[in-house]
């Protein structure tokens, strides 16, 4: 399946039109992030009123530059963007990406329509207009007005909001997630999310897809790349607008129909997606999809110094439709000759208040190489008998000493010291959370993927 944008995100040279004087200005910030970001092709700022910007030559129109053109980011006022886009499509320009606001979100659809009319006459596609961007971090490429420094990995963050969409990209930052790209979608006059899915679910420096959607404008042919993709890699979508009031404020946010709750919530099932409905749970889980491995097989143990921890994982876990099985009777005999007579040897294996990081190591590594175990959920109470972060090194080590890489997710409770160590871990692309409820949700996403993916590969294959 190729979705012949790879040039969008592959350029070899950008124009950026409204490339301002003014660093307060959006087209000043976007030029600005793709020199800093370290973009290696050519990069033409285009402002009629200067003669360079931020040091690179200034051309007063995308006719008057000796080169031909990949990309242009249009970063000026809406009414002036059909004329721009006019020229770009004279100069055989591929991809306009149009920044400004003020058409069809406020009720302009004649502007919107204008700009669509344009491009199909020079056969160009559009991105937006309404939008913060885009990021392709394979590329070295951040044209954007969110956060320069964003982080290389592995998850496409697609976004039909602006600014959740630029304030998410500082999430995460903070949270240790590294992006292969970040697009930002707004109106979705043209380029819309299933060309997203089609190029990102070929892309293989792409292993997650996050997608924030309030409307769809091909919703059939979205639910058929949904299928496709979804049997290769995680998609994870969170939808807005699910209730009444919430869709009559996507409809004036992008312009958007959000649709039934109910259909797009059957249609979402089918196609394989993981539907989430906060931010917080999408990036924990995109985290755990990022990080880990996919699982041989359901069996999930849970590793706690507390009981109360590992009830409330199971809890949740349980709420997700996943059982703990007993642990291997070999497991349990292995590690039973270290505990003290009240410790727990069920699912959650309770190692006790008493807990050190030694235990911890020596239960961590054996279910690691135990054959019998899945997946591994681990649980840390803050105690005065084990330092948190000696805990999240010791954890590191565990791993990084065994050869067998199995999903793992650590859920720590405590104060700044068991923060720190949470970001030690998360830094080490160790999936970490604050709380027991967060990691086990996390995790269970990744079994109930393999799920989904098994179901789909049966109904792909009868099909
Ligand atoms: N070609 C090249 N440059 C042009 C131009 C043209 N046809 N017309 C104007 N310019 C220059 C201007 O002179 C200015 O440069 P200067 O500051 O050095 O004089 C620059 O382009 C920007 O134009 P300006 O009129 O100052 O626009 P602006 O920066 O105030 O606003 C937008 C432009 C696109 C940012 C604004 O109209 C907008 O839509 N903002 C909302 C964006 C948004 O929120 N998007 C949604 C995602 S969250």
């Amino acid at each position: 399946m190729r979705s012949g944008i790879e040039r969008l995100f592959n350029p070899t040279s950008i124009a950026i039109v409204g490339a301002s004087r003014d660093p307060s200005k959006i087209g000043h910030k976007i030029l600005k992030n793709i020199i800093d970001y370290g973009f290696r092709g050519k990069i033409y700022p285009v402002n009629p009123k200067a003669e360079e910007i931020l040091g690179f030559k200034c051309y007063p129109s995308l006719a008057s530059i000796p080169d031909d053109i990949d990309v242009a980011i249009l970063a000026i006022p809406a009414t002036l963007t059909p004329s721009a886009l006019e020229e770009a499509g004279r100069k055989g320009v591929k991809f306009a990406v149009v920044i400004a606001s003020g058409f069809r979100e406020v009720g302009n659809f004649e502007l919107e329509n204008m700009l669509v009319k344009i491009a199909r006459k020079y056969d160009m596609r559009i991105l937006g207009p309404n939008i913060f961007g885009y990021v392709y971090t394979p590329s070295k490429l951040n044209a954007t007005f969110g956060p320069t420094n964003v982080l290389q990995g592995n998850v496409a963050f697609l976004t039909q909001s602006g600014a959740l969409g630029i304030a998410l990209m500082g999430y995460s930052i903070a949270e240790s997630i590294g992006v292969s790209a970040v697009v930002s979608l707004g109106n979705k006059c043209d380029l819309d999310d299933v060309d997203m899915l089609e190029f990102f679910g070929d892309d293989e420096n792409t292993g997650v897809i996050l997608i924030y959607i309030e409307g769809l404008n091909r919703g059939r042919a979205f639910m058929d790349a949904l299928m496709r993709v979804s049997l290769r890699k995680p998609v994870i979508v969170i939808k807005a607008g699910r209730t009444e009031i919430g869709r009559k404020a996507a409809a004036s946010h992008t312009g958007s129909l959000a649709g039934s709750p109910v259909i797009w919530e059957k249609a979402l099932k089918q196609a394989g997606a993981i539907q989430i409905n906060d931010v917080e749970t999408a990036f924990d889980v995109a985290k755990a999809f990022a990080w880990s491995p996919h699982p041989q097989g359901d069996r999930l143990l849970i590793i706690t110094n507390g009981g109360g921890a590992g009830v409330q994982a199971t809890d949740t876990l349980a709420e997700k439709g996943i059982e703990l099985k007993p642990p291997p009777h070999e497991y349990v005999t292995n590690l039973k000759a270290l505990l003290p007579p009240f410790a727990s040897l069920a699912n959650p294996v309770d190692l006790t208040g008493q807990a050190s990081e030694e235990l911890y190591h020596h239960a961590l590594r054996e279910a690691l190489q135990h054959p019998g175990i899945d997946a591994i959920l681990v649980l840390y109470c803050q105690t005065a008998v084990t330092e948190p972060t000696v805990l999240a090194e010791k954890i590191l080590l565990t791993l990084r000493e065994t050869e067998v890489k199995k999903p793992l997710a650590v859920g720590m409770v405590g104060g700044g010291e068991t923060r720190k160590a949470i970001s030690f871990l998360t830094s080490n692309k160790v999936p970490a959370y604050p709380t027991p409820e967060r990691a086990a949700n996390a995790i269970a996403y990744l079994l109930i993927y393999a799920k989904i993916r098994e179901n789909l590969a049966r109904k792909l294959s009868i099909i």
